[in-house]
């Protein structure tokens, strides 16, 4: 999964424009400020080498979580497409670049307070709407699909409610895949189901969510690292595979898959063996060659593709 390439070759320069030393300096403190959720110590980072350490490391990730999901957003919605989006905290416009790619043709809005952020995103995504400043302080524009990827986790209490309302089609959010990210997902997931929202995806259904602790659900989209990016982490592997949770809610009931893989699907010889969420519960099944059509789907399953019927 690889962001455009016009992106990545302006990811590529700015990244040696901010200096080794700075960088690594400011892509340490942003792994540690995301790690212990204290999104305020970013403030301490200069601005300009924030930025750059935000599109070096973790931007090709947000991107890759934000277009696996929206790829289901959009198989679930079928036509017509949205036709236009509100990217809350949209930092540097990984979401509304997934967004681009599944709706071609939807008006862009992105609202971020960071204004270095920002300025960054329009350099991508220069036909975009721009709402600057504080959620806080701000009207929500109706839209057809609200999307808060990564940011809701860093926002006062409160904001879940008018994403929804602002969200004529259907709200998308999208959380580090960790127990605290799935956690806050599984929440607003109840609150938006009580309040009458229809499941788009993951879920197979409506019902409560059979995941219990110390389990958490959660995907995976796998994303090439580039090379200034593995020598920042000093890694050997040149991708990482980020994790994330989500959750996408409609106005509308949509026809939802009989089941959603859960895990990576193992591969023995002979059989394989898929865990899944069904409506009435996680299932664990063995898929062996006796069930050729069921053996054929299960070979090409991934994680986070939808599972096998009865
Ligand atoms: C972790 S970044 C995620 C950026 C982007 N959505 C992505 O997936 O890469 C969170 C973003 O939310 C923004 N943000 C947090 N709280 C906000 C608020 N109250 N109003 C506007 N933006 C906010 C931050 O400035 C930051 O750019």
């Amino acid at each position: 999964m690889q962001l455009p390439d016009l992106v990545r070759r302006s990811i590529q320069s700015r990244g040696e424009a901010a200096g080794f030393a700075p960088l690594a300096r400011a892509a340490r403190l942003l792994s540690d400020a995301y790690r212990d959720h204290r999104p305020q110590d970013l403030a301490q980072i200069p601005a300009g080498d924030r930025t750059a350490a935000y599109l070096v490391t973790r931007m090709p990730a947000t991107y890759a979580a934000a277009f696996h999901v929206l790829a289901e957003v959009r198989r679930r919605l079928g036509e017509p497409l949205p036709a236009s989006v509100l990217d809350i905290g949209a930092g540097t416009g990984a979401a509304s670049l997934a967004a681009r790619a599944w709706f071609p043709d939807a008006a862009l809005t992105m609202l971020e307070r960071d204004r270095d952020f920002a300025r960054a995103a329009e350099e991508w995504l220069p036909d975009a709407a721009r709402l600057s400043g504080d959620l806080g302080r701000m009207d929500l524009p109706p839209h057809d699909l609200v999307i808060a990827a990564y940011s809701i986790g860093e926002m006062d209490p409160g904001p879940l409610w008018r994403l929804w309302e602002a969200a004529r089609v259907a709200l998308v959010l999208i959380e580090p895949g960790t127990p605290r990210g799935f956690a806050a997902i599984a929440a607003m997931r109840t609150a938006l189901l009580e309040r009458g929202a229809a499941m788009l995806a993951p879920c197979p259904g409506s019902g409560p969510c059979p995941i219990q602790s110390p389990d958490w659900c959660h995907f995976a989209a796998r994303v090439e690292r580039s090379s200034l990016h593995r020598r920042l982490k000093d890694a050997d592997l040149n991708f990482e595979d980020e994790k994330f949770s989500y959750v996408a809610l409609g106005r509308h009931p949509v026809s939802l898959p009989p089941a959603r893989i859960i895990r990576r699907p193992e591969h023995h010889p002979g059989l394989i063996r898929i865990v899944q969420c069904t409506p009435s519960g996680i299932e664990s099944r063995n898929v062996t060659r006796r069930a050729p059509a069921a053996f054929r789907l299960a070979r090409h399953a991934a994680w986070g593709d939808e599972g096998l019927g009865r």
